[in-house]
């Protein structure tokens, strides 16, 4: 897309725009051009599954089944390689070589290929000056190597992190920022942008001060299409649990909610239909919560080995239709306890998505009553359709369901013209402990586990005012620096009105100061600390 488009873009600007715009000021951010990738990408990689074991017939043959057992059609549309396609050494004019042993004919040749079967051609670099597999990086090498992709007939580049040192008296993190601007900035000159799939947050996941991971989290939505925001997905031939794997990078999208929207996708990583260590179930709520996050839709498997079973769940039409909705917008939980997940979310024709994951290993029922997934009207009936078998029932104040060990429910809810009002509803959390805000009868506010009590579920209304569930005339409200629940005041009083950031702050208009988990529940906001970051429902506006 050229500049002018893009300028267009950034006038029409969105919430989220506006709220990032200063991170890089020279640059254009990508979630201002959400047409370069208004839904998530779908298609293959073969990381999860072979790692450095990769070669031109297994691109050849997976791009032939794709295009014939139906996944291609089902909107699987990309090839994309990783690590481990190159030569260890850059030729004489500087610019990158794939392996000739691998890649017989080369990789413009695949190129052509992979698009004469429907596919666009994707490939991997790294932001040092060595990939993870120790194969050339693109460090001080950026432009060449976009301008190398680009003349192969590569449109996305996945850009790892791997061997990126702090230097120039910058922070570690700074030092990403900086490299991945210049990325962003390299691909924004490019005739036709490469889509950016950037690997920067993985690399300051899982420590216990998150600062500097909500930090990169803070500023990839503006240089890229995509980021992997936490560990990688258990390869194939990886020890350990392929459902823990599955559940942990699950947590983590749950925690980054508030980044996503047309052009920009929290990136949980591959899906593995293949993988020995996982149930039928296991691998239908995979997917089925991947479609509920509208999350990328990357199968790393042998495909031309995969059972119809399999090419039939991956080719389920409704929640691929979800999963591409154009609102973008990422389930938020409604409840947890220590079983059971429930997530809800809008889609684009005013439909409410309802996903139910079991967590537990035991079956479980549940009936979950309509006001949980943000329905208010009195005296309607609903029609909910479950995903997963297309059956439809209509439900007035509770929809039921029972699902077995590691199985997910799907349901998509249409709403009558006079009953169509939605209001944001479901857990506050903090992101860094998973502590849930929790109403007491008392009027006292804690944060406690999560328990799938209605007093932990709130309303988020469109003055900015926050209800739980369990006394909806009741709402948050700052007194005397602390954080109670009082009569919400018709009036609409500065202590019951709060604004949320898309740096997960809660801020209240009255004290301007911030929510914060620990022993006093007010303070002054401080950038990304620990126990000032939440979890909000979907569809609350951002500040
Ligand atoms: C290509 O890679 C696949 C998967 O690792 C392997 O089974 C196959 O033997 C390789 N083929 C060639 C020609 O190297
Ligand atoms: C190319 O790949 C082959 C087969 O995997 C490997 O033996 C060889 O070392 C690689 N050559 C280079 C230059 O990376
Ligand atoms: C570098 O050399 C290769 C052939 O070895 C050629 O295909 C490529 O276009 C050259 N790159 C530049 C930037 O001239
Ligand atoms: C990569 O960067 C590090 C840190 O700057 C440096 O020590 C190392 O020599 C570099 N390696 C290569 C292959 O350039
Ligand atoms: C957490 O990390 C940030 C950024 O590195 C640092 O400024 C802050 O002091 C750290 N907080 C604590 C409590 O250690
Ligand atoms: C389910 O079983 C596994 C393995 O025995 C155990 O680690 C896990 O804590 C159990 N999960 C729940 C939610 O009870």
């Amino acid at each position: 897309m050229g500049k002018e488009n893009t300028m267009n873009r950034r006038a029409k600007g969105t919430f989220l725009a506006a709220a990032l715009a200063a991170i890089f000021p020279l640059a254009y951010g990508s979630i201002e051009r959400p047409s370069l990738l208004p839904t998530p990408p779908m298609g293959f990689n073969n990381w999860a599954r072979f790692m450095c074991d990769l070669n031109e017939t297994l691109f050849t043959e997976t791009a032939d089944a794709m295009a014939s057992n139906g996944l291609r059609d089902a909107g699987y549309n990309r090839i994309n390689l990783d690590d481990c396609w190159m030569a260890y050494q850059r030729a004489d004019n500087g610019s990158l070589q794939w392996n000739t042993t691998k890649f017989p004919h080369g990789l413009p040749w695949l190129g052509n290929y992979v698009k004469a079967k429907g596919f666009y051609f994707g490939i991997y670099e790294d932001s040092g000056n060595l990939t993870c597999g120790g194969y050339p990086g693109s460090y001080h090498h950026e432009e060449l190597d976009a301008n190398t992709f680009a003349s192969w007939g590569v449109d996305y580049l996945k850009v790892d992190g791997c061997n990126v040192y702090a230097m120039h008296g910058r922070t570690l993190e700074e030092e990403y920022k900086h490299r991945y601007g210049h990325w962003h900035q390299v691909l924004s000159r490019m005739e036709h942008p490469l889509i950016f799939s950037e690997s920067a947050p993985a690399y300051f996941a899982g420590t216990e001060n998150r600062t500097d991971w909500y930090t990169v989290v803070d500023w990839v939505p503006v240089a890229g299409e995509l980021a992997r925001h936490s560990t990688d997905i258990l390869v194939y031939s990886g020890a350990g649990s392929a459902w823990d794997s599955i559940m942990n990078n699950y947590n983590y999208n749950t925690l980054l909610a508030r980044y996503q929207g047309p052009g920009y996708f929290n990136d949980p990583d591959f899906l593995i239909p293949d993988h020995q260590g996982l149930t039928a179930d296991e691998k239908r709520s995979h997917f089925a919560l991947w479609a509920s996050f509208s999350a990328p839709l990357i199968i790393s498997a042998y495909i031309p080995a995969l059972s119809k079973d399999e090419i039939a769940y991956l080719s389920n039409k409704a929640l691929i239709a979800v999963d591409q909705d154009s609102l973008a917008q990422q389930a938020t939980l409604v409840s947890r306890d220590d079983t059971l997940d429930i997530l809800t979310r809008s889609l684009s024709n005013g439909d409410r998505l309802l996903t139910v994951l079991n967590r537990g290993n035991t079956t479980v029922k549940s009936d979950i009553p309509i006001p949980w997934l943000g329905l208010t009207g009195t005296g309607c009936t609903y029609t909910a359709e479950d995903l997963w078998d297309g059956s439809l029932q209509k439900i007035s104040s509770h929809i039921a369901v029972q699902l077995a060990t590691h199985a997910t429910a799907v349901f998509r809810i249409s709403l009558p013209q006079a009953c169509s009002k939605v209001v944001p509803t479901g857990l506050v959390f903090n992101t860094a402990s998973g502590h849930c805000l929790t109403a007491s009868s008392s009027c006292s506010v804690t944060f406690q586990s999560c328990n799938g009590q209605a007093s932990q579920i709130w309303q988020v209304t469109s003055s900015g005012a926050l209800r739980p569930l369990s006394q909806t005339a009741q709402c948050l409200t700052v007194d005397d620096g602390s954080v109670k629940i009082q009569a919400c005041d018709t009036r609409g009083s500065n202590a019951q009105k709060w604004t949320y950031a898309v740096t997960g702050n809660l801020k209240n208009a009255k004290t301007g100061g911030c929510l914060t988990e620990g022993s006093v529940q007010m303070k002054t906001c401080l950038d990304e600390r620990n126990g000032q970051v939440f979890g909000l429902p979907s569809g609350v506006q951002l500040s």
